[in-house]
């Protein structure tokens, strides 16, 4: 058994003020799984982590909602807290950034690099929004884009045309907080004297070969060019009002979120050590040969690799070991988006499916790079299916029942040479799973395992214990077959089981044994009674992951698409029709071969109460459930004349929740509105479903 280690684990701190979503799970899997391992590899690691409470969209949120800061970072405490948990990630501590340790230790830390000579002052203007009486960040100003003139966009930069600019440069800008045209006002702000830190960081992101890397190569690369540029003081004060924590000596100034933020580590083990006895200081102080690492995604290196270690080293604290940023997940390969439905809160996914298929599926997609990671929902599905059920779970599911009705649940252990073969096999995995476990290799251990699932399906399969239990004189050879497939299930089990918790511990309950560990998973299982298996998993049903899609999508809710720079009206209906004015824009025939349309027959046609144009129809296009569909044709036909009628729809259209009920498509019509409009009438002879080209 190696020594020892002691390892101290973080993921970066969410946001308290919105609900995590399946890209920061992303993260918080991938850590939990890496600590996981270690512990069954005997290590003494630990995990902590906090939500991150402070700053102005926090504040402004809890304005909304007119309630208290502190109230709502509580309530959401408590929700990212429960999603965490119900997908196995299992922190030592979660702690608060709004916390008194947190108070103490950017005091301290703050007071240690002003001694130190790295804090200075200067006075800046910024915009400033006189009804609202505060400062705005660059994200709350709006105005016409400096270069392309695009109307709404951010203080930073442009959605249309990606130019980034100062919000100063905004033209007809305003807050978006109160809409008051923003005036500019000067304020004495903080700063940390990053480039103090150049040559310490230039080495720690940077270490000769002989040594080992702090932050993976991709990553050095790119904070390399922040040395080029040259390293800037950073701004870490706000003026009031701001939640957070006050500056020492500064009355009204606040510490910026991002200062007071990465010392929320330092605070979420402080409560940990506080409740168990540890020592604090062996984890942090500047000669500790504890190993601490930061689990981050890629966005948030810069505040990782750079501020970070450079206020450690300016406090007299040690470093991180080391920084470990993985890339962005995309869902079908696109950015997560609102009106795709696929923005997913955990929550959501919780409603429909097991959150270990999830764990599972990032598992095989992780790496220990930067690159972003891909959730394609039906590979997602298939994977499931046909590996975690079809190749792993099966192998118990084919053998526990003859051990069980056949053998009274007991196990023997007089094995075939060839039984012995095959366990040894699987065994002369764990040294191969357990580095990639470590490198952060996770879709190599994954294909590790499942290699060696395959050898043990095969196993089954020539073995063909069903047939076994036909033939009265094949008794032993059943036991036997059985026994070491169960076994090369346990194997299998422990080499998932970082991945695959709560499955574990079912199978370790079935299989009657401790908690399996690395190191002890060398020896066949006793003849123990096993218990009854009782399914471990299921399949999924692509209708559920629809179901979480649906969901998904908020009414109404368009993403920040960039507004595509009309082109001149060519007509000007009078919008009466569907409610909405046609203003003509060109799009490519690519485009419009995206829309799928297709004959329906309106099954039903009814008034909607409340409702001045839409009537809500039934219809039957070939697929098992019909479809409801809101249409704003009220003015121009009878419900009753509508019945039995065939006409065309927009059938891949994102289905949208309105004030009447979930509307799951669109009718096609034209004409200027009123009694004068017209739906597609296909003559008789087409058929529900049939596809419009
Ligand atoms: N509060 C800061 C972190 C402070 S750490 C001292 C923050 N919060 S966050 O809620 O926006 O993000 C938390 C973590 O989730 C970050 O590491 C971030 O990179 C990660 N992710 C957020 N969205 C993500 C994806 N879509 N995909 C993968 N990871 C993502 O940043
Ligand atoms: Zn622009």
């Amino acid at each position: 058994m190696p020594d020892t280690r002691k390892i101290l684990v973080t993921s970066a701190l969410p946001y308290a003020n919105g609900a995590i979503h399946l890209g920061h799970l992303v993260e918080y899997i991938q850590t939990d799984i890496w600590v996981r391992f270690q512990k069954m590899q005997g290590h003494d690691c630990t995990y902590v982590c906090a939500d991150d409470a402070h700053g102005t969209p926090i504040m402004l949120r809890a304005q909304q909602e007119g309630i208290a800061p502190e109230a709502l970072i509580a309530r959401i405490s408590q929700e990212h807290q429960a999603d965490f948990k119900a997908f196995g990630v299992a922190f030592d501590n979660y702690h608060s950034t709004h916390s008194p340790e947190n108070e103490a230790f950017v005091r301290d830390i703050y007071l240690k690099l002003r001694k130190n000579g790295h804090i200075t002052q200067r006075t800046i203007k910024q915009a400033y929004d006189p009804v609202k009486e505060m400062f705005l960040p660059d994200r709350f100003i709006k105005g016409d884009c400096p270069r392309c003139g695009a109307k709404d966009q951010y203080g930073d930069s442009c959605e249309v045309c990606g130019a980034t600019y100062s919000p100063t440069d905004l033209k007809n800008a305003v807050s978006a907080l109160s809409g008051a045209k923003p005036i500019e006002k000067e304020s004495e702000h903080y700063f940390f004297k990053l480039g103090d830190f150049e040559p310490m960081l230039r080495e720690w992101l940077n270490p000769d070969i002989t040594q080992t890397r702090h932050v993976q190569s991709e990553a050095a690369n790119k904070l390399n060019e922040w040395f080029d540029a040259g390293l800037q003081d950073w701004d870490i004060s706000r003026d009031a009002p701001y939640f957070g924590f006050e500056i020492p000596d500064a009355p009204g100034k606040y510490f910026y979120v991002w200062l007071d933020a990465p010392v929320g580590y330092m605070a979420s083990f402080k409560s940990y050590c506080e409740r168990t006895g540890i020592n604090f200081d062996d984890y942090w102080r500047k000669d500790s040969k504890a190993e601490l690492y930061h689990f981050i995604g890629k966005d948030i290196l810069y505040f990782h690799a750079l501020f970070w270690p450079a206020m450690l080293e300016g406090s007299g604290y040690r470093k991180p070991t080391a920084v470990y940023a993985h890339g962005f997940l995309t869902v079908n390969g696109q950015k997560m988006s609102k009106s795709r439905g696929t923005f997913i809160t955990a929550r959501t996914y919780l409603d429909h499916l097991n959150p270990e298929y999830l764990r599972y599926y990032y598992a095989t997609k992780l790496n220990s790079s930067m690159e972003d990671i891909d959730l394609s929902l039906e590979d997602f599905v298939a994977r499931v299916n046909s590996d975690l059920i079809g190749k792993y779970i099966n192998i118990a599911s084919r053998t526990a029942g003859f051990i069980h009705n056949r053998f009274s649940g007991k196990l023997t252990d007089k094995i075939s040479p060839l039984g012995h073969k095959v366990t040894k096999q699987l065994e002369l995995g764990a040294d191969t799973i357990a580095r990639f476990y470590e490198e952060r290799e996770y879709s190599k251990a994954m294909r590790e395992i499942s290699r060696l699932a395959d050898i043990a399906n095969q196993y089954v399969d020539e073995m063909k214990p069903w047939e076994l239990a036909k033939n009265p004189d094949a008794g032993h050879h059943l036991h036997e077959v059985c026994s070491v497939s169960l076994n090369l299930f346990r194997q299998l089990t422990c080499y998932l089981k970082p991945i695959l918790p709560e499955t574990a511990k079912k199978v370790e309950s079935f299989l009657n044994i401790p908690p399996l560990n690395w190191h002890e998973n060398i020896h066949l299982i006793p003849s123990d009674s096993i218990k009854k298996y009782e399914h471990l998993m299921t399949r999924i049903d692509p209708k559920q992951v629809e179901s979480i899609l649906v969901a998904s999508k908020e009414s109404g809710q368009v993403d920040q698409i960039p507004p595509t720079p009309p082109i001149p009206p060519l007509t000007k209906g009078g919008g009466e029709a569907g409610g909405f004015t046609p203003i003509m824009e060109i799009i490519s025939i690519d485009d419009f071969a995206k829309i799928d349309l297709r004959i329906a027959r309106i099954i039903k046609a009814e008034h909607v109460e409340g409702a001045e144009k839409l009537l809500k129809l039934t219809l039957d296009i070939g697929e098992e459930k019909p479809r409801t569909v809101f249409a704003g044709i009220k003015s121009a036909y009878q419900p009753a004349d509508l019945e039995g009628k065939l006409t065309v729809m927009v059938a891949n259209l994102a289905p949208r929740k309105m004030k009447f009920g979930l509307s799951e498509g669109m009718v096609l019509a034209a004409g200027p509105g009123g009694k004068d409009l017209w739906i597609l009438e296909p003559h008789a002879g087409a058929q529900p479903g049939m596809r419009v080209k």
